[in-house]
């Protein structure tokens, strides 16, 4: 059975990062998988200050939530990723767990990531693609350079106020198939 990891990295609980990720994960759980969803904002997540402990062997030097996620990252197959955009980026939660991938950046980690499938999905209240591409874009340099699959992305633009995104029901769909096709070409 795949094991999925949903990572929601929005500090709204039940926003609508929090649904659309809620989408993906059902769509996999449909197709087999076993499935976990962490949200970042519930967790001390601090930031990485280039130490390289971890290159070294050892722990991370933050002894923080990220030393469990380490463990469940490497103990997953699929990766789901999820954020709102905030000013024109990731939200700071989500941009400081990618920076602890550093961890994952020397050659005895790296094996735990090379190759593991991931899903992005990112929302965000205005509409022009030039607001959230960038934020794409992070995604896909970032997992590109760490050797990830980089497997699907959804974006869910025009949604604003907490639930919105409920009223957005092609985009739901969307999200469920994404999370069925992540788990059936695994
Ligand atoms: C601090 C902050 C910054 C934001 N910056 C942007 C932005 O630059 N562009 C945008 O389209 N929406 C922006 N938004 C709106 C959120 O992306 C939007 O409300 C989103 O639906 C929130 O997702 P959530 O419900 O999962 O938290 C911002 C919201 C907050 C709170």
């Amino acid at each position: 059975m795949a094991k999925v990891l949903a990572v929601v990295g929005s500090p709204r609980r039940g926003g609508n990062t929090d649904i659309l990720l809620s989408h993906v994960v059902e769509g996999a759980a449909s197709a087999g998988a076993e499935v976990e969803t962490i949200r970042l904002g519930e967790l001390c997540i601090r930031e990485c200050d280039g130490c390289h402990a971890c290159w070294r062997g050892r722990p991370c030097s933050k002894d923080d939530d990220m030393r469990a996620i380490y463990e469940k990252i490497a103990a997953c197959e699929i990766l789901i990723l999820g954020t709102p955009v905030y000013w024109y980026g990731p939200t700071a939660l989500m941009k400081a767990f990618i920076d602890r991938f550093v961890y994952f950046n020397c050659e005895a980690n790296r094996s735990m990531v090379r190759g593991k499938k991931v899903a992005v999905a990112v929302v965000l209240e205005e509409t022009h693609e030039e607001t959230w591409r960038p934020v794409v874009e992070f995604f896909q340099k970032s997992l590109a350079y760490l050797e990830m699959d980089l497997a699907g992305t959804i974006v869910a633009p025009g949604v604003g106020e907490k639930g919105a995104i409920r009223k957005e029901t092609q985009r739901l769909d969307e999200a469920h198939r994404l999370g069925v096709k992540l788990v059936a070409y695994s």
